[in-house]
């Protein structure tokens, strides 16, 4: 992106997949065009000219990445992911996009397992979050295993890869059809606007209107994982 579109055209970051309706709803509903969707299929960035908002279409791990260097200005973004990267960006809004939480889960027949005594057995704890896994089992001084893996961590208990995961939980829906239950709720989470924190000052004005459409058109959404 050119130095010239990056001043004169606020950026907005946009994360791929189950956000993505989301968020296009969202600014759709504020008046800004994207044409439902409908340009973005392969292609990865497009402008609304009459608006001068310029839009990128990153993973949602990415997301902050790119409103940290400044490429983009602002990002939608999960909790969780902010949580584990713990990039450089200010968290502007809770969008009250579904709630979802950070959990401890094991098989059904390990409801009542002592996590702070296994038997003498080293728990193997596989996750997508390894920070967060990490610190949690830190501060209850419980040492494990940390198996990192990238997708479908519910299938790790069943196979015996792992004794436990920790993962995020939205309706509950995975957890149920693998056969797993909460232990712990480590952290209620939720989808954020973040905020390159130098363009928050040079594009304040900008960015501040954004924001005050967007506060006036969100409302609560519940807690599915209730
Ligand atoms: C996430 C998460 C759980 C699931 C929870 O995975 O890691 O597996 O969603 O949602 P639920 O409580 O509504 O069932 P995702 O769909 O991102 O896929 P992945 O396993 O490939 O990362």
């Amino acid at each position: 992106m050119s130095r010239e579109t990056n001043t004169k055209y606020l950026v907005i970051a946009l994360p791929s997949g189950r956000l993505l309706k989301p968020s296009i709803q969202l600014l759709e509903g504020i008046g800004i065009d994207l044409k439902d969707g409908k340009e973005i299929n392969r292609k990865l960035s497009f402008c609304n000219h009459e608006k001068n908002i310029k839009f990128i279409i990153t993973k949602p791990k990415d997301n902050p990445t790119y409103v940290e260097c400044g490429v983009a200005d602002i990002g939608i973004v999960g909790e969780d992911i902010l949580m584990e990267d713990k990039k450089d960006v200010y968290k502007l809004l809770d969008l009250k996009f579904e709630k979802y939480k950070m959990i401890l889960a094991a098989p059904e027949r390990e409801n009542q397992v002592n996590i702070y005594n296994n038997n003498g057995h080293r728990l193997k704890i596989a996750t997508k979050y390894p920070h967060i896994a990490g610190d949690y089992f830190k501060k209850k001084g419980i040492y494990v295993e940390l198996i990192k893996l990238y997708g479908s961590v519910e299938l790790a208990p069943q196979v015996g890869l792992a004794d436990m995961i920790v993962d995020i939980v939205s309706t509950g829906r995975t957890l149920k059809e693998n056969n797993l239950v909460i232990i712990d709720e480590i952290t209620p989470l939720s989808v954020q606007l973040i905020v390159n924190r130098i363009g928050y000052k040079t594009k304040h004005d900008k960015i501040t209107h954004l924001l005050k459409d967007i506060q006036q058109s969100i409302v609560p959404t519940l807690d599915k994982t209730k």
